[in-house]
C-alpha cells in the first residue's frame, strides 16, 4: 500500500497527541493551583474595617481574654461579634475624644451598629460549629492563627474542605489540652501525636467525615 502521509506525520502527531495532554494537565494544575491560592480562599488578605480595631492591641498588648468580646463562643455555633457596649465599657473612659473612635461613639448614640466587614465567611451549604470545637480542644490559633499579633485580622486557614477533613480525619495531629484552647502562645509538643491520641481518648473525640456532618 502506497503511504499517503510521510512517516514523519506519525511522529508529529503523536508529538501533538502527547502534547496536549500535557497542555490540559498543566492548565488543570494552574486551575487547582489558583483554587487553593490566598486569591481565591482570600486568605492572608485584611480588610478595611470601620474602626481600625486591632487584635494586637487588646489582646496581648492589654490582655483582654477572646471571650469578652466573642462571648458564645464556647456555648453556640457562632463566636458572635461584640456590640459596641462591650467597646463603651472601656472607651466611655479610655481615649473617649480619639476621633479613630468617633464611629464607636456614633454608633452608641444612633443605637446602630457598627457594620464590620466579615474575614472568614463559609459559603451556607457547609455548616460549622465553634463550640464542639472548643470543647473537644482545637484551639483558636489551630485554626485563625496568631490573632493577638495581628493589627487587623485575616483569615490564616484555607477553610477549603480538604482543610477541615486533615483534621477530621486525623484529629489527634491538632487538639491540645481544653485548658490550652484559649491561649494564643500555644505550641504543640515533640510528642503532639502520643499527647493527641491521648486527649482523643479521654474527651471521646470521633473522626466525623460523612459527607452529613458538614452538609446537612
Ligand atoms: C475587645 C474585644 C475583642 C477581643 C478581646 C477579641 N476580639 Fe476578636 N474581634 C473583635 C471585633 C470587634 C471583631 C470584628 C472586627 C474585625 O474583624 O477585626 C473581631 C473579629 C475576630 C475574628 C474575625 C471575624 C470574622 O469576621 O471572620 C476572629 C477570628 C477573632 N476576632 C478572633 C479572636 C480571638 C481568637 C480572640 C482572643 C485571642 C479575640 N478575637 C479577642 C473584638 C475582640
Ligand atoms: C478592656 C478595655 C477595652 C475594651 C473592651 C475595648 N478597648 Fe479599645 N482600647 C483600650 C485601650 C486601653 C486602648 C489604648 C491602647 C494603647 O494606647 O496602646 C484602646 C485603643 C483602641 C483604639 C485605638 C487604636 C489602637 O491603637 O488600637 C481603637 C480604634 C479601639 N481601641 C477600638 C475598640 C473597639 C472597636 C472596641 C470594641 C469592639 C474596643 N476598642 C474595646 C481598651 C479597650
Ligand atoms: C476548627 C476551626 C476553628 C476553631 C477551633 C475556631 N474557629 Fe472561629 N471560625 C472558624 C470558621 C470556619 C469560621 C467561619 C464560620 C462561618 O462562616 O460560618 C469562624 C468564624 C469566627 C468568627 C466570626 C464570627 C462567627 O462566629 O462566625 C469569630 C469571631 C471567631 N471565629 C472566633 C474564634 C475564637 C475566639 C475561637 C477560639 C475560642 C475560634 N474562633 C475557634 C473556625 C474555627
Ligand atoms: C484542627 C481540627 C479541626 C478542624 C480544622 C476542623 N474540625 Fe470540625 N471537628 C473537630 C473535632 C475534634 C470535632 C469533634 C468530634 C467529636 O464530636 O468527637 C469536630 C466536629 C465538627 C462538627 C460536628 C458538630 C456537631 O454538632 O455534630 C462539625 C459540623 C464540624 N466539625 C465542621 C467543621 C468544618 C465545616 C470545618 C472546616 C471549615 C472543620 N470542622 C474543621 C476538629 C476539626
Ligand atoms: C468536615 C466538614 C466537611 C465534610 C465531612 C464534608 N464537607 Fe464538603 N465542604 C465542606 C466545606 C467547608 C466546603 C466549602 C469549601 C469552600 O468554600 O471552598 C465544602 C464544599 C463541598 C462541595 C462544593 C465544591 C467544593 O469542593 O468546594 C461539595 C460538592 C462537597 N463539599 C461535597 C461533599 C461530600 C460528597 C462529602 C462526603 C464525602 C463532603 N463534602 C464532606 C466541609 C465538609
Amino acid at each position: 500500500m502506497s503511504q499517503i502521509f510521510h512517516r514523519s506525520t506519525n511522529t508529529f502527531a503523536k508529538l501533538s497527541i502527547y502534547g496536549s495532554i500535557f497542555i490540559i494537565g498543566g492548565i488543570l494544575a494552574v486551575i487547582i493551583a489558583v483554587n487553593r491560592s490566598g486569591y481565591v480562599t482570600q486568605a492572608g488578605v485584611t480588610r478595611e474595617q470601620p474602626v481600625p480595631f486591632s487584635h494586637q492591641h487588646h489582646v496581648a498588648a492589654i490582655g483582654v481574654d477572646c471571650r469578652y468580646c466573642h462571648t458564645t463562643v464556647e456555648t453556640a455555633a457562632v463566636a458572635g461579634i461584640p456590640p459596641t457596649k462591650t467597646c463603651m465599657n472601656c472607651h466611655s473612659q479610655i481615649w473617649s475624644t480619639s476621633p479613630m473612635l468617633e464611629p464607636v461613639r456614633d454608633s452608641y448614640r444612633t443605637d446602630k451598629s457598627i457594620r464590620w466587614i466579615r474575614v472568614h465567611d463559609l459559603p451556607d451549604f457547609a455548616y460549622f460549629n465553634h463550640s464542639i470545637h472548643v470543647t473537644k480542644g482545637v484551639g483558636c490559633s489551630t485554626c485563625h492563627g496568631q490573632v493577638d499579633r495581628m493589627p487587623l485580622v485575616w483569615q490564616h486557614s484555607s477553610l477549603q474542605m480538604e482543610w477541615c477533613l486533615d483534621c477530621h480525619r486525623k484529629p489527634e495531629k491538632y487538639v491540645r489540652p481544653r485548658e490550652q484552647v484559649f491561649n494564643m502562645e500555644y505550641e504543640p509538643p515533640a510528642d503532639q501525636i502520643a499527647l493527641g491520641k491521648q486527649l482523643v481518648k479521654d474527651y471521646k473525640i470521633q473522626s466525623l467525615t460523612s459527607c452529613s456532618t458538614c452538609h446537612r
